[in-house]
């Protein structure tokens, strides 16, 4: 997979060079290249933004900007991501989708955003998607630290990537669209706290079941949302008890 990241500031995606997306990068599992938006300016202060039409605070950044950078980057087949408070929550299911994609193309918006013609303009190039996510309902200064989080939850999705396959199956956001439940590691008695007497019993059905209970219990106290969209054909008797 190749991922392009455009921004005014570059250097605020360094730390995609550490951990497993850097290891991915080194090995050469993804092609991750950071771009400087301002090399595409023209001008001599290197201007990214103006005023808005229609009045207001803040600025804007400019299409024929935006357009010269993405002009030489996007092509048939890629797929356009923009970063902003007002795109659609991005979840583990696009996560999933967009990790299928050869090329992705990330454009940071600062300020009040990029104009809105950018993303309508790439929308109707041929073998061109767009997407539009935010990461949460909260204003962030740009897009930068949410193109991070959408390189790491696609990256570690990549075949490769993660040492241990299994490790991406039953974690939380994943296919029983329940939260995770609790994990506990030695020494079994820390502080005053107890390692819950089950995990240690050895009785491998007796432990899913309290695995499922927790994760059933902790799923309705922090994310009833997710309990009602769950198929009530997918619960057992057990689970409706809980
Ligand atoms: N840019 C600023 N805030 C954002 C958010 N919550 N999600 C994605 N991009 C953003």
């Amino acid at each position: 997979m190749r991922i392009d990241v455009v921004s005014i500031f570059p250097a605020y995606l360094t730390p995609l060079e550490l951990s497993l997306v850097g290891k991915a990068r080194t090995t050469g599992l993804v092609d991750l290249r950071v771009h400087d938006l301002r090399d595409w300016t023209t001008d001599r202060h290197r201007t990214v933004d103006d005023t808005p039409f229609g009045g207001g605070a803040g600025m804007v950044m400019k299409p024929d900007v935006w357009g010269a950078a993405l002009d030489d980057l996007v092509t048939e087949g890629s797929h356009l991501l923009l970063p902003t408070p007002s795109g659609a929550p991005l979840t583990q299911r696009h996560a999933e989708r967009w990790a299928t994609d050869e090329h992705l193309v990330i454009a940071c918006g600062r300020y009040e955003g990029i104009d809105a013609r950018v993303a309508a303009h790439y929308a109707t190039r041929p073998g061109v998607r767009v997407s539009e996510y935010s990461i949460g309902d909260y204003v962030l200064n740009g897009g930068e630290v949410a193109a991070m989080v959408l390189v790491e939850a696609v990256v570690r999705l990549l075949p490769g990537v993660v040492g241990n396959p299994e490790s991406l199956v039953e974690e939380s956001h994943g296919a029983a669209g329940l939260l995770e439940y609790p994990v506990y590691t030695k020494p079994p008695a820390w502080r005053d706290l107890d390692v819950p007497e089950v995990l240690l019993s050895g009785h491998h059905g007796r432990v899913e079941r309290w695995r499922r209970d927790q994760a059933l219990e902790r799923t309705a106290a922090r994310r009833p949302d997710l309990l009602r969209a769950l198929d009530p054909a997918g619960l057992d008797k057990a689970d409706r008890a809980v």
